[in-house]
């Protein structure tokens, strides 16, 4: 594998070696993220790369995308076809362009619009103050409430009250089912936009194991390298409800990609999508989007089965919060992210609502199922991984982040320090990695 490498990059094989073994060996249980099929990896590898594109099918300004325009159309295509949608645009780089996109096709500069709050599981380009998003938009958040779920009756008032051009449904850590048709009312009432950001459920909605927004919403936007199991890239749909309020729509959406927002398309990431639409039109994607969610059950059961607490005690989908404030107290999240990481297990570190700590220090840590699923884990296996989890949190249960932000500083850094050191960490590894060897990546099957 990856001999021409090998001959021209020694340096650089040995670090694509090092990642491959870690992802062999550990647990991956970030939820946005996923293994692709070889498929997809042999398109991303393609000449495809060599092309310049500019502009759209039949519309180029570079000569020689004859086969460039059916590769893009292709993909359009089977976008459509598989969310049930008269617009797609696969050009989008990634997520966070796609959503810009959907800015520059809906607002002008300084139109209020309103999105989930960051910490309480929004994404940055929802309107987060540090993002472009928050400071080129007035951005008016809405927040969950106590039990986790989106406060519907705040999300109506502020409608009513700051009249937004765009509204955001969607999240990056929201372990709950979005009630589409209520947003819809919402925004239907004030005359905004509907935009729903699916980039973490795509594929779950393809695999039936989540409603569609598409039928409600009059934008849907995706990452294409999470549920879906495709490269990283972005996608912008636009609904019939969508061309209902604005004909226009779509030009608004293609010309907002480009030249609003970007350059040539990279072909090879377009190839790379349609292979992995064509992927996820088949019976076995439906089984195993179906599989993420039952295994994210089992995987919650098993962890309050070990004692640990989790936000609204599980999860409708693919994603679990940790409450760690029973263990750690407030801003132990790094704790719990740092021990599992050297235990073999990779999560992030999170806030969860109502967080007693910042987004810096959050007091959760974010697990999903999506990857596990892909190397062919059931129920099973959750029932192991949930005893892990808690018996690496177990093992680091007596730090405590110190209130000053020097001595967090050192006390930090004794923590990691201790890590090295700490056996049972050491031993959950070993097993964590005996365990590993027996369910291959796709890409390896
Ligand atoms: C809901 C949501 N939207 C958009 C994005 C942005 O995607 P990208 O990181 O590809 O820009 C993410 C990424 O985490 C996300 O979770």
């Amino acid at each position: 594998m990856y001999e021409h490498i090998k001959k021209e990059d020694r340096k650089l094989f040995d670090l694509i070696g090092e990642e491959r073994a870690r992802q062999h060996e550990g647990l991956e249980l970030i939820p946005s993220e996923n293994y692709t099929s070889s498929a997809v990896m042999e398109a991303m590898g393609s000449i495809l790369t060599n092309k310049y594109s500019e502009g759209y099918a039949g519309k180029r300004y570079y000569n020689g995308n004859e086969f460039i325009d059916e590769i893009e159309t292709l993909a359009m295509e089977r976008a459509k076809k598989l969310f049930k949608v008269p617009h797609a645009n696969v050009q989008p780089y990634s997520g966070s362009p796609a959503n810009l996109a959907v800015y520059l096709a809906t607002c002008s500069p300084g139109d209020t619009i309103m999105g989930l709050a960051l910490p309480e599981g929004g994404h940055l380009t929802h309107g987060w103050k540090v993002s472009a998003t928050g400071l080129f938009f007035k951005s008016v958040p809405y927040h969950v409430l106590a039990d986790g779920r989106i406060d519907m009756d705040e999300v109506r008032e502020l409608a009513k009250k700051h009249r937004p051009k765009l509204i955001w449904a969607g999240a990056t850590a929201y372990s709950f089912k979005y009630d589409y048709p209520a947003f819809a009312e919402i925004a239907d009432s004030v005359g905004a936009y509907l935009a729903v950001d699916i980039a973490h459920i795509a594929g779950l909605i393809l695999a039936g194991a989540h409603p569609s927004p598409v039928p409600h919403a009059h934008i849907v936007t995706t990452t294409t390298h999470k549920t879906l199991r495709g490269p990283r890239g972005g996608m912008i749909m636009v609904t019939p409800k969508g061309i209902a309020k604005d004909a226009e729509l779509p030009q608004k959406i293609d010309k907002g990609v480009f030249p609003g927002l970007q350059g040539g398309p990279h072909d090879h990431q377009t190839a790379a999508i349609a292979v992995a639409l064509k992927e996820a039109g088949t019976p076995a994607f439906r089984a195993y989007g179906k599989q993420i969610v039952k295994n994210a059950k089992a995987l919650a059961k098993a962890l309050r089965g070990n004692g640990l607490t989790l936000v609204a005690g599980g999860t409708e989908n693919h994603l679990i919060l940790l409450d760690l404030v029973p263990v750690f107290g407030p801003s132990g999240g790094v704790f719990a992210s740092d021990a599992l990481e050297a235990a073999g297990m990779t999560a992030n570190k999170n806030t969860i609502p109502k967080d007693p700590g910042s987004p810096f220090y959050p007091s959760g840590v974010r697990l999903g199922t999506p990857a596990l699923t892909s190397r062919g884990m059931k129920e099973k296996e959750m029932e192991k991984i949930g005893a892990w989890i808690s018996r690496a949190v177990t093992a680091v249960k007596d730090f405590r982040l110190p209130e000053g932000k020097e001595e967090r500083v050192a006390y930090l850094a004794s923590f990691k320090k201790s890590l090295a050191k700490n056996k049972e960490l050491a031993k959950i590894r070993a097993e964590i990695k005996a365990f590993a060897k027996k369910y291959p990546l796709p890409s390896d099957r």
